[in-house]
């Protein structure tokens, strides 16, 4: 379609990435599995530089998950540090490009040293104006669902509310990302179909694409492709990924 005048208002608001097949990723190249999860990084600095140049509102990384704990504990060691690393080392470089950083899960499972970086981060980076990056961390949908219903039955206990005045918007309203519009494109590599109790409310909606690279292998061509996918299956007007390359604003 030559003639189509592509606009940004196509685009997903909020896009969802369940980053998966590190390990498998790394045991094809005969390396242990957390070479996988080392080479992540790169994948994850590639996506967010996409989501940015193109002005995505907000783009959610599953990072960690609450059943991620049951893996070999020397893993999960080995994944909290890299966490720490690159809160350390790339923080600055966010805050620099006008990036905010949120990190959603449950933070008090994480060590003392982990949570003030976290806090740190939010901090630094809370006025930012572009692209919101959830990271998300130690994170369930059940678990954000659940902490949203303890969060209404105590307000009914203290009598601060009626049960019959709970709604699907108050609900909402008390889950993570509650400022943020729901999830309109969740993306999962690795050729998994699954959601893993990613976002379960947030996602009601959402259109799912998977593809078969592994995380590792994601970068801005994937992204691109998979935005492509959505425009064309929400609205059929036949764009390509070069229309949306030609969007991007200059590093
Ligand atoms: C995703 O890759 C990263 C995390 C879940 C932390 P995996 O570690 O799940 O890799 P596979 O799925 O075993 O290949
Ligand atoms: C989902 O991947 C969680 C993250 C990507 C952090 P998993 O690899 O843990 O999911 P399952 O266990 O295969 O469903
Ligand atoms: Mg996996």
């Amino acid at each position: 379609m030559s003639d189509f005048q592509f606009s940004p208002d196509l685009l997903p608001q909020h896009i969802a990435v369940i980053m998966d097949g590190n390990g498998r990723w790394a045991k094809r190249q005969g390396k242990p599995r957390i070479y996988g999860h080392r080479q992540a990084v790169k994948a994850v600095r590639e996506t967010i530089a996409t989501a940015s140049r193109l002005r995505i509102k907000a783009i959610t990384l599953f990072a960690f998950s609450s059943e991620n704990w049951k893996r070999p504990e020397e893993e999960v060691r080995v994944l909290m540090d890299l966490f720490m690393t690159v809160l350390t080392r790339e923080v600055k470089k966010l805050h620099k490009n006008n990036l905010r950083l949120q990190i959603i899960g449950d933070k008090t499972r994480f060590s003392e040293g982990l949570q003030k970086k976290i806090a740190a981060a939010e901090e630094l980076t809370q006025h930012n104006t572009g692209t919101v990056i959830n990271i998300a961390a130690n994170y369930g949908g059940k678990w954000d669902i659940t902490e949203a219903v303890k969060s209404i039955a105590n307000n009914v206990a203290a009598g601060q509310l009626h049960p019959d005045e709970i709604s699907e918007s108050m609900i909402s309203q008390h889950l993570s990302m509650s400022e943020l519009p729901d999830v309109d494109l969740m993306i999962r590599t690795s050729g998994e179909r699954r959601i893993s109790n990613f976002m379960l409310w947030q996602m009601a909606y959402a259109e799912l694409y998977f593809t078969d690279l592994c995380w590792p292998e994601f970068n801005e061509q994937a992204l691109l492709e998979a935005i492509s996918w959505f425009i064309n299956r929400e609205r059929r007007f036949g764009c390509t990924s070069e229309q949306l390359q030609a969007l991007m604003i200059k590093e």
